[in-house]
């Protein structure tokens, strides 16, 4: 009965179905170039480190590429070539009350193994694979030799649910206070290779930017060494690779790389304290609202009034990977001195200028580009619908349903002064 049923269907519906799976195939393959305006791309390599990965990945993949078409060809040919086949007809009248397919005395010769072909199939890839494992281990050593010199810049990479910060240690001092805190865009100068220190205030992440280098935990209580660099200019997204709870996916990041003229510039801009408004100025009446309202978690560097070196240092515990109660701390939210001069907020998930496209210099956005109001003004009427958030509200930004559409407005205008 099986072996008929077996026999019978080996026709048409095999291959409808088969259909079936190449079209999803193909649907599958043309949503992925959906994804074009942020490319996670491993493959096109923009510093050394990812070379030097990319260095391994492609040889690595041919050799796998001739042992899959081996492997799989040698059972697909054994497969067809020893298929059961149905009897002839003559053959099947000569014998009525018989099997079907074979009689008994046709039935295959059975055998348990074959020294020869194990001891190949267990000797080729071991050698294989211990070659592999020596230019691995090379490519491991070389991507964790740090090349910068002690008192070059360093950053230190904190992954918190849902963003990154980045303390920069210009002096390469990290037992210091920052000089620089910021978030979500790590700013750095082409060709000079920048030593981090990944760490994490709450759960694992994982700091990924695919076109630089490979992947690194973030492990709170744990700092681990990691480089960066580029050797072309731009942006290059990056992504939590590690999954820290609801909004994994939209902590993002982006590294943006400066030429050394730009990135002395943007240095500048960015260690200098914001100046508090006095009354008349334009923005007063959004730092009023700000100090009111977003100042018990961001920083404004010269305005709020609070001490950071608990919070930057890791020793003062904020809202701890087993708490669920525990309060948010001031400074353990995106530093916001200068956040006029970025891109991106909210994990990198939204633009913060609409004409980003056009390319307008990095430098020049806070001066040139188009505000995205909408996607500010709602983030920061109710951030937990655009971003998921944990339930009690002690992870990411809460509601603020307290706020007045002019207040919104007027914070805003505070925020746009923050270049
Ligand atoms: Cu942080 Cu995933």
């Amino acid at each position: 009965m099986i072996g008929e049923r077996a026999a019978g269907s080996s026709g048409r519906p095999l291959w409808r179905r088969l259909r079936l799976v190449l079209i999803a195939l193909g649907v599958a393959l043309a949503l992925t170039a959906c994804a074009d305006e942020h490319p996670l791309d491993t493959l096109t390599e923009a510093g050394p480190d990812a070379r030097e990965i990319n260095d391994l990945f492609f040889p690595v993949l041919g050799v796998a590429i001739v042992v899959f078409f081996l492997v799989q060809g040698a059972v697909i040919y054994l497969a067809v070539r020893y298929r059961v086949r149905r009897k002839a007809a003559s053959e099947a009248a000569a014998d009525p009350g018989g099997d079907d397919l074979y009689g008994d005395d046709e039935y295959p010769e059975q055998v348990h193994g074959n020294l020869r072909l194990e001891l190949a199939w267990t000797i080729i890839p071991t050698i294989l694979l211990a070659v592999i494992s020596v230019f691995a281990l090379i490519s491991l050593v070389e991507l964790n030799e740090v090349s910068a010199a002690e008192d070059d810049l360093r950053v230190t990479v904190v992954g918190q649910q849902w963003w990154w910060e980045f303390q920069y240690h210009l002096d390469g001092d990290t037992s210091t206070p920052p000089d620089i805190v910021t978030a979500n865009e790590l700013v750095i100068p082409v060709y000079q290779q920048v030593p981090l220190e990944i760490t994490s205030r709450d759960v694992i992440h994982s700091f990924w930017i695919p076109r630089l280098n490979g992947k690194r935990d973030a492990v709170p209580g744990r700092t681990h060494p990691w480089v960066i660099e580029a050797d072309e200019t731009g942006r290059f997204l990056g992504q939590c690779t590690e999954f820290c709870g609801l909004s994994h996916a939209y902590m993002r990041m982006y590294a943006v790389v400066l030429t050394p003229a730009e990135w002395e510039e943007w240095v500048q801009g960015q260690v200098i304290d914001a100046a508090p408004l006095e009354e008349g100025d334009p923005g007063y009446e959004g730092q009023e609202v700000f100090l009111a309202n977003c100042a018990n978690c961001h920083v404004v560097n010269g305005v709020t009034d609070v001490n950071l070196d608990g919070v930057l240092d890791g020793t003062e515990d904020y809202a701890g990977a087993n708490s669920t109660t525990s309060a948010l701390v001031a400074g353990a939210a995106p530093n916001l001195t200068h956040v006029a001069s970025r891109t991106t907020f909210a994990g990198s998930i939204f633009d913060l200028y609409e004409d980003r496209a056009e390319r307008i210099p990095y430098l020049e956005v806070a001066e040139r580009g188009d505000l995205n109001r909408g996607d500010l003004e709602a983030w920061i009427r109710n951030a937990p619908e655009r971003k998921a958030n944990d339930a009690d509200g002690a992870r990411g930004m809460t509601a603020f349903p307290g706020l007045t559409e002019g207040d919104i407005d007027a914070l805003v205008e505070y925020l746009m002064t923050l270049r």
